[in-house]
């Protein structure tokens, strides 16, 4: 039985009495899912790509506030910085100089993963950062005796530490990204609501079933979440309805909506639920929180 059932069948008709129901945007009835029970205990860790080789998508975003918002709901929930770029370092304020980074983990495997691990100020939420020393990394893990799977390696290591863990790839599918979805459990694929948005969703699905065929047999697609949503254009609207009518219920009934809080929540490095609590994205993301326990895709 998944978690799913088991929240429908102890709450029949839950849809009409404990949870709200309004049209929503994905055109589904969009639920007001419950605020998830305290965990009694925690790890081992479900683990989390967060995965779309187009750049800009909200990768990087997502990992930042949906991380924040599992660790409010009291989630021990630890952010991996998979991209040279080094955006979701920026973005938790966390050290990439004299630090040390998945670079590190990656290619010295007596490296100390505990060392690697920074606090954030959200607390609850912890981040192993990324600078650009990643970038040599493809290159370096090229010749290297099993891969794809030396991520799963580091990561096991300190899964039973937390609740969660997500990885936040870099727009590639290149070893890097192989390796992200080699460790994980589940991949979540944020996708933009702009035209073109499903060019290379093929063969990022056609990535993940090979790496399900040959490394990783137990990996599961945990939703498709549309980010940059605009309800006043028609075109943001069209894109949405493209994307169900392709994924149907493999779309997350949460949509992230278009505002410019999020590049100033970057910039000040925070999450945006400490950003601007109040704010209807800091309340989208604690949706998307609140969405992912409800399907049992995290604990
Ligand atoms: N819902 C949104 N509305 C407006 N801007 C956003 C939204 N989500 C992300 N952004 C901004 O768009 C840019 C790209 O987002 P990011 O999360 O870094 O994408 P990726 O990690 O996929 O490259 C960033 O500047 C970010 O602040
Ligand atoms: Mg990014």
């Amino acid at each position: 039985m998944t978690r799913n059932d088991e929240v429908e069948t102890q709450l029949p008709g839950m849809d009409a009495a404990s949870i709200a129901v309004k049209p929503g945007p994905t055109g589904r009835p969009q639920r007001a899912f419950p605020v998830p029970a305290p965990l009694a205990q925690h790890g081992p860790a479900k683990i989390i790509a967060l995965c779309n080789q187009k750049g800009g998508v909200g990768k990087t975003t997502t990992s930042i506030n949906l991380g924040a918002s599992l660790a409010e709901y009291g989630r021990r929930v630890l952010a991996v910085d998979f991209d040279p770029q080094g955006a979701l370092s920026a973005g938790l304020g966390a050290r990439t100089h004299d630090a040390t980074t998945i670079y590190d983990l990656l290619l010295n495997r007596h490296a100390d993963v505990q060392e690697a691990i920074q606090s954030t100020s959200t607390p609850g939420l912890d981040i192993i950062p990324a600078n650009i020393d990643l970038s040599a990394a493809e290159v370096h893990l090229v010749n290297e005796v099993a891969r794809e799977q030396i991520l799963a390696g580091v990561l096991r290591k300190v899964a039973n530490d937390y609740d969660v863990i997500l990885v936040d790839c870099q727009p590639s599918l290149g070893i890097l990204t192989v390796n992200a979805l080699t460790a994980s459990h589940g991949v979540l694929i944020p996708l933009e609501c702009e035209y073109f948005a499903l060019r290379g969703v093929a063969l990022l699905i056609e990535t993940i079933d090979k790496v399900r065929e040959r490394l990783n047999p137990a990996i599961e697609l945990d939703g498709i979440l549309a980010t940059m949503y605009d309800s006043r254009t028609l075109h943001s609207r069209e894109v949405l309805e493209r994307v169900v009518d392709a994924f149907g219920d493999r779309v997350l009934e949460t949509v992230i909506s278009r505002t410019v809080k999020f590049p100033d929540a970057s910039v000040a490095a925070t999450p945006i639920t400490q950003f601007a609590p109040e704010h209807q994205a800091a309340e989208a993301y604690r949706q998307l929180a609140r969405e992912l326990v409800f399907r049992g895709a995290v604990a």
